[in-house]
């Protein structure tokens, strides 16, 4: 997994990303993983509440889902877990204490979606996470500083079924089976952009 960023423009959207990922056939994961993050403006200043995200994840036919943790561990962090159903990509934010199935978020962060794509091996999501910086629950309170200049983020991957793919506040999911890894995600310049403004404002579609 990198570590400096590379910078990367989802064409349709314009959204231009720092990202980080593992390439399709290397050890660490089947098919390959990309997480991406566009920035407000002054991010690199002042620690921001949201980002617009890029995931791409590998799937099977039938099955599959990924996630990443805002934080770096899977506990005490706020996750991101995302996985396609038929023609939409579902998201649901948790939050773990132990290594067990994931309890729900019960802040008010709030994923809305700009756009998706699935195909048989791949899915990806570009989406808008607000208030999902900063977290809060169980006692414990933590975040992730863009002004930092890094993140410390957390991957997972899996071919294992989605039980309830259709509810996000009601899935089940097994023990994730295809690779995961804590990474330093440097920041560069290219992640902070005056154009987050309008390209968040693409983000219009709410998936629950
Ligand atoms: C790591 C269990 C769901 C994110 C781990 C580990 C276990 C585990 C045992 C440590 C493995 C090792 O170090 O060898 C589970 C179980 C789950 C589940 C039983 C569900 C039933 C999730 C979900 C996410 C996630 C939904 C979403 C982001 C991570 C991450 C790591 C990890 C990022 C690597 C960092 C760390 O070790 O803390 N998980 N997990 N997990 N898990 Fe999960």
């Amino acid at each position: 997994q990198n570590n400096a960023p590379v910078t990367f423009t989802d064409a349709d959207s314009g959204i231009i990303f720092n990202s980080w990922g593992i390439a399709d056939g290397a050890p660490q994961t089947q098919g390959g993983f990309q997480f991406g993050v566009a920035l407000p403006e002054d991010a690199l200043e002042t620690d921001a509440s949201e980002f617009l995200g890029y995931l791409q994840c590998a799937r099977t036919e039938g099955a599959g889902w990924c996630g990443v943790s805002l934080g770096g561990p899977m506990t005490n962090s706020l996750l991101i877990t995302a996985w396609p159903h038929e023609d939409t990509v579902y998201t649901t934010l948790r939050f773990a204490t132990g290594y067990v199935m994931p309890d729900l978020y019960t802040g008010d962060a709030e994923i809305t979606q700009v756009s998706s794509t699935i195909n048989a091996t791949h899915f990806t999501l570009i989406f808008r996470c607000q208030n999902c910086l900063q977290w809060s629950q169980d006692g414990a309170e933590r975040s992730a500083s863009t002004s930092s200049g890094a993140l410390v983020l957390g991957w997972v991957q899996a071919f294992g079924e989605v039980v309830n793919p259709t509810c996000p506040d009601q899935i089940s999911l097994d023990q994730h089976d295809n690779g995961m890894g804590i990474w330093g995600a440097q920041l560069d310049s290219n992640a902070a952009n005056p154009s987050y403004t309008a390209w968040a404002a693409q983000a219009t579609k709410t998936v629950t």
